[in-house]
């Protein structure tokens, strides 16, 4: 493996929100292919994988989106590719859904049960994320946005541009989609969306703290 620290020192340096797409230059499917490749491949909190990434290209539902938009009805119209990235709802050690996580992993029987117990015991206790519906919600959701940034900064590197989007009225998008098919509302729901395209002029660079504001060594 041996990819520059400048080059990717370079792609973080160049991305940056992109809020006006050209609506001209399209990204080919095998870019957008990667793109989404980063995103299936990242890591999640127990391989738990509580994501899908749904490319939304229909101009009817991206339209509809606007309204209820705010933080992403400006690009709708001029960006290559929009990403909706989903979570899983109730991801809870007792569900299906964690069941497989172990099963895809090759374990059976007693050693799959053991390996749910550490599941109740790492969510009830560790983590307390299996109170409610929200906080499991929440769990899945935050694994989602390493995909995000994954997909965000392997864009940057072959140059092109992204923007994510939490600038939603969450109810009303969900429920957009939820009518218009793309999911089930009680197995899915938005965690955030990421558009990709080309910048149409250039982003004026935000400025970050200093690194002693951020960076704390402890040794
Ligand atoms: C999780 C998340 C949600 C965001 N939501 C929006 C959004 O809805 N609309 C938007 O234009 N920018 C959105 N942004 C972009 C941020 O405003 C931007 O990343 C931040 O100001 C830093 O600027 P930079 O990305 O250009 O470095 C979001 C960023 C993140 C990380």
């Amino acid at each position: 493996m041996t990819v520059s620290k400048q080059d990717v020192l370079n792609a973080f340096t160049f991305r940056a929100a992109c809020r006006h797409y050209d609506g001209s230059r399209k990204i080919s499917r095998e870019d957008m292919d990667y793109i989404l490749e980063l995103g299936r491949l990242s890591p999640s909190s127990v391989g738990s994988e509580p994501w899908k990434f749904v490319v939304v290209q229909n101009k009817a539902l991206r339209d509809a989106i606007k309204p209820i938009g705010w933080g992403v009805a400006g690009q709708l119209d001029d960006c290559s590719h929009l990403v909706v990235i989903l979570a899983k709802k109730n991801a809870r050690y007792d569900s299906e859904f964690m069941r497989n996580v172990l099963i895809r992993r090759g374990l059976s029987g007693e050693q799959l049960e053991a390996g749910l117990a550490k599941y109740k015991a790492f969510q009830v206790n560790d983590m307390k994320q299996a109170a409610n519906e929200q906080t499991l919600f929440d769990w899945a959701a935050k694994q989602t946005y390493i995909a995000l940034g994954n997909m965000m900064t392997g864009a940057a590197l072959i140059g092109i541009d992204s923007c994510p989007i939490e600038g939603l009225e969450y109810d009303k998008v969900n429920q957009l989609f939820t009518d218009a098919g793309v999911f089930d509302p009680a197995e899915w729901g938005i965690a955030t969306m990421c558009t990709f395209g080309y910048r149409a002029k250039d982003i004026a660079k935000k400025a970050r703290k200093p690194v002693e504001e951020v960076v704390q060594w402890v040794e």
